[in-house]
C-alpha cells in the first residue's frame, strides 16, 4: 500500500503557494479552512494514518505535524504582510494633504456659539451702571471667613451667617476657606486697594459668581451670579442709594416697571433695605414666580456700616457710602420671562438658541 503521506510535499507547496497567492487578508481568512484548518489535506490525512502500524503512525503523525506547522508559519506571515499593507493604505487615504481642506460649498447646518442668557445679562447690567459713571471690577470666587463675612461686620458665630448657607473649601484649618456666598467680599477688596494707594472716591459694581448651599427652585440656583454696587464718597447718602436703584431699574427694565425698597437687614449696612421690582411674569398680578406677591426681590442695599469702614481702615466721620447687591440670573429670569430659573443650567439647545 502507498505511503499516504507520498505526497506531502507537493501538498506543502501547493498549500504555500496559495498561501502566497493571496491578495487581501479577507481573502486569506477565508481560505484558513481550507489551507490549514479542518477542510485541509493535513486534516484529511490524519485520518488515514488509523490504517498504518502503531511505529509508522507515529512518524506518519509527527511527518504531518511539521508539515502543517510549515504551512502555518507561511500562512501567519503572509496575513501579517496583508494587513500591514491594508493598514497603511487606509491611514495613506485618511491622510490630508495641502488642498484637502478647502472651504466647504455645501451650506452645513453649523452655527457658532455665542454667550449664554446670563453672560449677556451682566454685559448689559455693565452697560448700564459704566452708563451712570460707575467702573467695573471683579474680586475672587474663594475667600477667606474675613473677607465673606468678619470684615462685613459678621462675627464668627454671629446668628446672621444663618442667611448665607456656605460651602466651605477643605482647606486650612476648618471653615476658613470658602466660596463666595454673595459679591460683597469685592467690596472689602476695593476698598483696602483704594485706601492703599490713596485712591478713594469709590464709585464701582462688581459682578461675579456667588455659592450657597441651596436647594435650587424657580427663583434660586446654588451657583448663581451677583453684581455689587459700591459707591464711597463724602456726603453720600440714603437718597443717593434710592435714586441710583431707581434710574438703574427703569434704565435696565423699562419704564413700566417699578422699584421698592423695604426695610431689611444686612449686617454691613445700616440702615437696610430689600430692593423689589414688579413681577415681569405677571406684571404683578400675582404668580408661581412671585410667590403671589406680585413683587420679585433682585437683592438687598443699604448705608455702608461704620463697622465696615472702620475694618478696612476708612475713617466713618470724613466718607459714607453706600452698598448694593442683587441677582443677575434672576435679572435675566424678569428681563425674559423665564418662569423657572433652573432652565439657565439645563443645557437645553433650544432654549440657549433664543438669547444671542
Ligand atoms: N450681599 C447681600 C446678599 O447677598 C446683598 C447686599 C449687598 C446687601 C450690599 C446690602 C448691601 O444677601
Amino acid at each position: 500500500m502507498n505511503n499516504p503521506l507520498d505526497h506531502l510535499e507537493s501538498l506543502v507547496a501547493e498549500a504555500v503557494a496559495n498561501t502566497e497567492a493571496a491578495v487581501s487578508a479577507d481573502e486569506l481568512r477565508l481560505a484558513e479552512p481550507l489551507l490549514i484548518g479542518k477542510r485541509s489535506p493535513f486534516v484529511n490525512l490524519q485520518k488515514t494514518l488509523g490504517g498504518l502500524e502503531p511505529e509508522e503512525r507515529k512518524s506518519a503523525g509527527a511527518k504531518l505535524q511539521e508539515a502543517r506547522r510549515r504551512v502555518e508559519e507561511v500562512f501567519a506571515a503572509r496575513l501579517a504582510v496583508l494587513e500591514a499593507a491594508e493598514k497603511s493604505a487606509r491611514y495613506e487615504a485618511d491622510r490630508l494633504v495641502l488642498g484637502d481642506v478647502v472651504p466647504s460649498r455645501v451650506q452645513l447646518p453649523l452655527s457658532a456659539g455665542h454667550p449664554g442668557v446670563v453672560a449677556l445679562t451682566q454685559q448689559s447690567l455693565e452697560d448700564v451702571f459704566v452708563g451712570m459713571g460707575f467702573t467695573v471690577a471683579e474680586g475672587p470666587e474663594i475667600e477667606t471667613d474675613w473677607y465673606n463675612f468678619e470684615a462685613l461686620n459678621i462675627p464668627p458665630a454671629h446668628p446672621a451667617r444663618g442667611m448665607w448657607d456656605t460651602f466651605y473649601l477643605d482647606l486650612g484649618e476648618p471653615e476658613t476657606v470658602l466660596l463666595r456666598t454673595h459679591t460683597s467680599p469685592t467690596q472689602i477688596h476695593l476698598m483696602e486697594a483704594a485706601v492703599t494707594a490713596g485712591t478713594l472716591p469709590i464709585h464701582a459694581v462688581m459682578p461675579g459668581r456667588c455659592f450657597r448651599r441651596d436647594t435650587p427652585d424657580a427663583r434660586h440656583l446654588a451657583a448663581f451670579h451677583q453684581i455689587e454696587g459700591l459707591v464711597v464718597d463724602r456726603g453720600i447718602t440714603f437718597a443717593d442709594l434710592a435714586g441710583v436703584i431707581e434710574t438703574f431699574t427703569k434704565a435696565y427694565f423699562g419704564p413700566d416697571i417699578a422699584s421698592r425698597l423695604r426695610p431689611a437687614y444686612f449686617p454691613f449696612t445700616e440702615p437696610s433695605a430689600e430692593f423689589e421690582i414688579t413681577c415681569t411674569i405677571c406684571r404683578g398680578a400675582g404668580c408661581r414666580t412671585c410667590s403671589h406677591t406680585g413683587w420679585i426681590e433682585l437683592g438687598g442695599c443699604g448705608m455702608v456700616d461704620p463697622a465696615v469702614f472702620s475694618a478696612v481702615g476708612i475713617n466713618p466721620d470724613e466718607y459714607s457710602g453706600f452698598a448694593f447687591g442683587f441677582g443677575i440670573d434672576r435679572c435675566a429670569q424678569m428681563r425674559h420671562q423665564i418662569a423657572d430659573m433652573r432652565a439657565l443650567t439645563d443645557n437645553d439647545i433650544r432654549f440657549l438658541r433664543q438669547f444671542s
